[in-house]
């Protein structure tokens, strides 16, 4: 069987959407901002885990654009729930050596939430011992949507010639540039959809999904993940015989 641990066959950049925090609070009759405290429990397991075993950069989906429709009591309640993780988390992500980033419409946020963003990705700046992305108050469409107007800008102020718009300069502009497109994608929760998530990062990633609920994660799953990843064959749309080298 092959392991996931070895080297070749682990993600460079695992991306998740951690779904099914507000069902496994209703499961227990408890409300769901319960589930979101739960949840922040599992981002740790996560965190440890990616730490453990090497992988690189983990980009985390914890609050998208449209959940700004929540009632406003679960969106304020997840707010305090961001600033005390900020709060209390971000010293020891810096002393393990985690660089911090955010991607996502900041101008949205309580400026007290913005400030906490600046001074975790300040404090935790060159750390490369793993690039944790947080994904909040983000769409994919609106970082794409983003990207595009500002190339449209330079165009028209005369500093970018249309005609060297191509993928590559599209996507060094986009909330995630600089790091490995994700190689694995996990969904926990049971729903299989991105729900606007790295739309334009996932063309060519292993989507796995799982029915357990987000605040229910623990490393045993995380292992199934990789170790089903690691069966995979990632063909980019070539031929298995071109892949085996094989010629055409
Ligand atoms: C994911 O859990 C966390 C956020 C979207 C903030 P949900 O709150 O979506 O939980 P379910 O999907 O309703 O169970
Ligand atoms: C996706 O979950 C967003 C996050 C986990 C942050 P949602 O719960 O918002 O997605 P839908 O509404 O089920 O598609
Ligand atoms: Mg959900």
């Amino acid at each position: 069987m092959p392991s996931s641990s070895d080297a070749g066959h682990l993600p460079r950049h695992l991306a998740i959407i951690m779904d099914g925090n507000g069902r496994w609070a209703e499961r227990r009759h408890r409300p769901r901002t319960f589930g979101h405290r739960a949840g922040a429990r599992a981002v740790r397991i996560c965190i440890d885990f990616c730490l453990a075993r090497g992988i690189p950069a983990l980009t985390l989906f914890a609050f998208s654009s449209e959940n700004w429709k929540r009632p406003a009591e679960e969106v304020g309640a997840l707010m305090r729930l961001f600033m005390r993780t900020l709060d209390t988390e971000v010293d020891e992500l810096a002393r393990r050596g985690v660089g911090l980033r955010f991607i996502g419409e900041r101008a949205a946020f309580p400026q007290e939430i913005r400030e906490r963003m600046a001074r975790a990705e300040a404090a935790t700046a060159g750390n490369t011992g793993l690039v944790l992305t947080l994904a909040i108050g983000y769409g994919g469409r609106w970082d794409i949507a983003r990207a595009c107007r500002e190339l449209a800008a330079e165009a028209a102020a005369g500093r970018l010639d249309p005609a060297s718009i191509d993928e590559s300069l599209l996507a060094s502009r986009l909330g995630l540039a600089g790091l490995p497109e994700p190689d694995l994608f996990i969904r926990t929760g049971g729903d299989m959809r991105i729900s606007n998530f790295l739309l334009w990062q996932l063309a060519y990633t292993e989507l796995w999904f799982t029915q357990t609920l987000w605040p229910d994660l623990d490393e045993a799953l995380l292992e199934r993940a990789l170790s089903d990843y690691a069966r995979r064959e990632r063909r980019f749309g070539l031929t298995s015989a071109q892949l085996a080298g094989g010629g055409t």
